[in-house]
């Protein structure tokens, strides 16, 4: 029954032992009134942010940006979106951050760019122009009617064709995403060129790494095949297969790890659909200098329907827990290493997904799902207003406060084909309401003044401000020992105080079938430490003894306050209850 404990050889790396705080610059903090976050806002909130106990900041795209998709779409990798600042604004937050003894991260986007990138311009002018191969340009194909057709069958991200025809020259290009966005031709070495020369100039700059947004899609497979009909309700078809840790992809990944590795920087690569385990092995093992970690998508994509989304996805917490038994154990074991998230800008709130908390409850629910996620073994990640407990859109928002373009369009395309069908229209409103990542952009509610202190009373925000910033705000909670923020920096703290246990400690699930209780233990030599959490709004019983769980010598952490209950046979746990003690090593 009990679990043998093997203490591997594990190698100790500073981004290992760091944890990292996620910006989204519209929605941060707004310095000048004009509605929309910008990076002096950020400056001004870095003592906050420090005080929460992280290592390094990540901030999401604040590049020159047309904004079709949040910034996701750069026109020029050289400068910022205006309404957020200038390069030197970005060269103050980088010292903030240093002087502060925080790193600091940009966010890298080459697998597509906006369509209004220069080198776009260019390719799209002409066939025989000389940047025609920096993006993925292919004739049209015929049907038996005579009619024109995209070159495959593939699905773009945000709705329909992946592929994009262009009259100028009589040909159709690939956008994974947006019409805006196309994909870079990875193939071209001009491209690998131009990118590395982008990664060097904010390394140079004193940048300290990149989030890598795709990274995984970058190598497509060269035929560009036709992916299987699997969705009988759509001409387009999932195409993952085709583009997601492709042929080359492991190539390109080391000429950037040369580089980072020359620098000592840190990476973390976003990898949806990246199922196979020795592949991603190969991507993040220690030794391989690729990128430091990745992220998993399978934990978020848990609530979604077969092939949309916005469908309802029922999930059970044993399948959530097995998903992270997963990737816990075989990086462990192999010398990989994990990014530990719940949530990011294209997320809904977590306590919203994992858990069903009543408002009066997202203190408790916040505290639990902290302990749980950034005490397992790897990087954690807290995105803004996750350390606050912030929640999901109302439910009563109309249609118009959503803005994000994978929402709008999944509506404008139901509409348009749905129109008489109310419930189900009314069936995606309460989807978006669930999953849209609208959820995650709603400004950070750091008061309880007029717009939740993010802008200036009267100001209208570029995006509403969640009505429930009166209860839930930075102000109330940063000096309130018992709120959210406080026990994040404690949950934090405690991981960086018992540095062996939590991030070089092996980890082992316990209670794999129970529904209702998340409970594991992470073991370095002859010290563990169990983490228990129960999911549920009930109180509950948990069994030790079940659990081949030793003695129990302190209790370092509870998500209601420290208490000595549980030296009790059979603990109980209350509603949303996490405690973290210290025990005897049985095995
Ligand atoms: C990533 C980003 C997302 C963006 C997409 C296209 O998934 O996280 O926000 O829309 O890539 O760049
Ligand atoms: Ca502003």
């Amino acid at each position: 029954m009990a679990n043998k404990h093997v203490q591997r050889p594990i190698h100790r790396a500073w981004w290992r032992e760091s944890s990292v705080y996620q910006i989204w610059p519209a929605s941060f903090k707004d310095s000048n009134n004009d509605g929309v976050g910008d990076i002096p806002g950020i400056v001004s909130k870095l003592d906050y942010i420090k005080k929460l106990g992280v290592d390094i900041i990540w901030m999401s795209p604040a590049y020159k940006s047309p904004q079709v998709d949040m910034g996701y779409d750069i026109s020029d990798y050289y400068s910022m979106h205006a309404p957020y600042g200038t390069v030197e604004d970005v060269d103050r937050l980088i010292e903030g951050c240093h002087s502060r003894g925080m790193k600091f991260l940009m966010d890298l986007v080459v697998n597509h760019t906006s369509d209004q990138h220069e080198w776009f311009q260019k390719s799209r002018s002409s066939k025989d122009n000389e940047y025609r191969n920096w993006y993925v340009w292919k004739q049209p194909k015929y049907d038996e009617q005579g009619n024109r057709q995209p070159p495959n069958n593939w699905i773009s991200h945000f709705q329909g064709s992946a592929w994009q025809y262009d009259e100028l020259t009589g040909e159709y290009y690939l956008h994974l995403y947006a019409v805006e966005q196309p994909d870079l031709n990875w193939e071209h070495p001009p491209v690998r060129k131009a990118v590395h020369d982008i990664v060097r100039f904010w390394l140079d700059k004193g940048c300290d790494g990149f989030r890598m947004d795709v990274i995984n899609f970058i190598s497509k497979n060269q035929d560009f095949p036709d992916a299987p009909n699997k969705d009988p309700s759509q001409i387009w078809q999932w195409a993952d297969i085709h583009y997601a840790n492709g042929p080359r992809l492991h190539e390109y990944l080391q000429g950037l790890g040369q580089i980072l590795k020359e620098y000592d920087a840190f990476s973390v690569g976003e990898m949806p659909f990246a199922k196979k385990l020795d592949d991603v092995l190969k991507a993040v093992r220690y030794d391989r200098h690729e990128i430091n970690m990745i992220f998993d998508f399978a934990h978020v994509d848990i609530d979604h329907g077969p092939y949309d989304k916005f469908v309802e996805g029922p999930w059970k917490l044993t399948t959530l827990k097995s998903m992270f038994e997963k990737w816990q154990t075989f990086m462990y074991e192999n010398d990989g290493w994990n990014a530990l998230y719940w949530e990011n800008h294209d997320q809904p709130r977590s306590i919203d997904r994992y858990t069903n908390a009543k408002p009066e409850d997202s203190t408790i629910a916040g505290k639990m799902l902290a302990t749980c996620l950034a005490l397992m073994s790897g990087t954690p990640f807290v995105y803004q207003g996750q350390e606050l407990g912030m929640r999901n859109v109302p439910l009563e928002w109309p249609i118009e406060e959503y803005q994000d373009i994978d929402c709008i369009n999944h509506w404008k395309g139901h509409l348009a084909t749905e129109a008489n069908n109310t419930a189900a229209l009314d069936e995606y409103r309460r989807q978006y309401q669930k999953k849209s990542r609208d959820n995650a952009r709603t400004p950070v509610q750091w008061s309880s003044e007029p717009n939740g202190g993010f802008t200036g009373a009267g100001v209208k925000p570029w995006m509403s401000v969640n009505p429930n910033y009166a209860e839930i705000n930075a102000e109330s909670q940063v000096s309130d020992p018992s709120s959210v923020f406080s026990y994040w920096r404690s949950v934090l703290g405690l991981r960086k105080k018992y540095l062996d246990i939590f991030v070089y400690g092996d980890f082992v699930m316990l209670d794999k079938t129970s529904e209702e209780v998340f409970a594991y233990t992470r073991q370095y030599e002859d010290q563990q430490a169990l983490v228990l959490c129960n999911f549920t709004d009930k109180a509950l019983k948990w069994d030790p003894a079940a659990n081949a769980v030793g003695k129990v010598q302190d209790v370092l952490l509870n998500s209601y306050g420290v208490s000595e209950k549980y030296q009790d046979e059979t603990w109980a746990l209350r509603p949303f209850e996490a405690t973290v003690l210290l025990v005897t090593p049985t095995a």
